[in-house]
């Protein structure tokens, strides 16, 4: 892998606890800067991602937990291919609104899948790209009926103890995962966005800081076929 002279950010949370808001705060605020910025989501951010972000989201679909897992990986290897790594090889800044943690805590949690398949998977997915920083919005499950909702997606229609797991895995991740910053989703707006960017300046304000690990291959060897 070329070196990656760019910063990779992650906004994730459950639903509805304010990625979207937060991502569009933050990247008008770097642009702003004169910084060069993809906006850019999971699942999605690309045409092939787009489209299995399409068949994830569709209520009608009934899939299986692992199916689900395997459907995000895909779009996360097209999209990690095809827009993440281009951009951070051209020294750019990167905001994606999740990424592999998504899988961490819906998949691998919430779907009782277990951590280990998930984090197998993501490194897979990822080619080993690991975000600089990942920020999590935490929000209480009964806040997501409070907000104002439009036509629910396949997740979304998922129960409130569905979604109870999900923002207790990002709790319990936020504590163990490297580079993660927990974040009070409740506060105003604004406040929070201020909050983000005093995280994320001194980050995009150094050159060069390193964001992945050498690809997978060398090193460990599964067997050849
Ligand atoms: N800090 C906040 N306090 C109250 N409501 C918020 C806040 N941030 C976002 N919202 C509202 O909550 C809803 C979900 O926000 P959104 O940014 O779309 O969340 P996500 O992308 O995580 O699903 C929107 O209607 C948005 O206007
Ligand atoms: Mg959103």
């Amino acid at each position: 892998m070329r070196q990656l002279t760019g910063t990779f950010i992650v906004m994730e949370g459950p639903d509805k606890s304010g990625k979207s808001t937060q991502a569009l705060l933050l990247v008008r605020a770097l642009r702003g800067r004169g910084l060069s910025v993809v906006h850019t989501r999971e699942p999605g951010g690309t045409s092939l991602a787009e489209a299995v972000r399409r068949i994830l989201l569709d209520p009608r679909q009934r899939i299986h937990p692992l199916s689900e897992l395997l459907l995000y990986e895909a779009a996360r290897a097209q999209h990690t291919h095809e827009t993440i790594l281009p951009a951070l090889r051209a020294g750019r800044i990167v905001l994606s609104e999740r990424y592999t943690m998504a899988s961490l805590a819906y998949q691998g949690c919430a779907r009782g899948l277990g951590l280990g398949v998930a984090r197998t998977l993501n490194r897979i997915a990822s080619f080993r790209l690991v975000p600089r920083l990942t920020l999590v919005l935490d929000i209480p499950e009964p806040e997501f009926d409070l907000r104002p909702r439009g036509r629910l997606d396949r997740i979304e229609l998922e129960g409130a103890r569905f979604r109870k797991k999900v923002a207790e895995a990002y709790r319990r991740l936020s504590r163990t995962e490297p580079g993660t910053v927990l974040l009070n989703g409740r506060l105003a707006r604004q406040k929070l966005h201020r909050k983000i960017l005093r995280i994320v300046e001194p980050l995009v304000k150094r050159l060069n800081p390193p964001n992945a690990r050498p690809p997978a291959g060398r090193g460990s060897r599964p067997g050849a076929c």
